[in-house]
């Protein structure tokens, strides 16, 4: 069975995020009815999955079941090869509870430091998962790949994004105009196959 999303669908957004939540509603482009998690007053779950995949679904799956609505949810994170992949879907907590992203970017120029690596690739993970409640789900993964630059450069964007400088471009995610991050970026990425899927 084909599954689609009827426009006009009341869909729960699995984030108490409203940056992400405004980033989705404009993804969406009003085609459904977006109410969030924290409206809804939705517990957050542990994220105890160990793949951006498998924390995707079960923030989906636990928002689908406790709202009786169809639910979208995502899951991100920045991956460095000479760290094994690390921060990954640790991204968020390697900046502490202060959220402190410059804290979080000293960490990986520390920890690739002590690797001793010559290897700055590093790449970035989006995965959306969209669960239907008491039913099936869907989730898919986009990525984009990457060097990084110490120190940081540019203001703009968030979290990793002064660091990472993507495949094809000379500036950071922090310096690159917002539209151009966002056509290419590992969301952007993952919604086009998304789109592809359900709509
Ligand atoms: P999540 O909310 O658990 O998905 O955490 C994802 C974390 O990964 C965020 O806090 C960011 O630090 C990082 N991250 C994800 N996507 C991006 C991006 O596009 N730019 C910079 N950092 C990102």
């Amino acid at each position: 069975m084909a599954l689609r999303l009827e426009p006009g669908t009341r869909l729960v957004v699995a984030t108490h995020n409203p940056g992400k939540v405004k980033e989705l509603a404009e993804i969406l482009e009003g085609r459904f009815e977006l109410v969030t998690a924290g409206e809804l007053g939705l517990p957050e779950p542990d994220e105890t999955e160990t793949t951006f995949v498998g924390n995707a679904l079960l923030k989906a799956r636990h928002a689908a079941e406790a709202s009786g609505l169809v639910a979208l949810a995502d899951d991100s994170g920045l991956s460095v090869t000479a760290l094994d992949g690390a921060p990954g879907i640790h991204s968020a907590r390697w900046a502490g509870p202060s959220k402190d992203f410059s804290l979080a970017m000293r960490k990986v120029e520390e920890r690739l430091e002590e690797a001793g690596s010559e290897d700055v690739s590093a790449w970035f993970t989006s995965a959306l998962a969209v669960a239907w409640p008491g039913g099936p789900a869907v989730v898919v993964e986009g990525r984009i790949d990457g060097t990084l630059v110490f120190p940081p450069r540019g203001d703009r964007g968030f979290g990793y994004d002064p660091i990472f400088v993507p495949e094809g471009m000379d500036q950071t995610f922090g310096e690159l105009e917002p539209a151009v991050k966002d056509g290419m970026s590992h969301r952007a990425r993952a919604f086009a196959k998304l789109k592809a899927a359900l709509l």
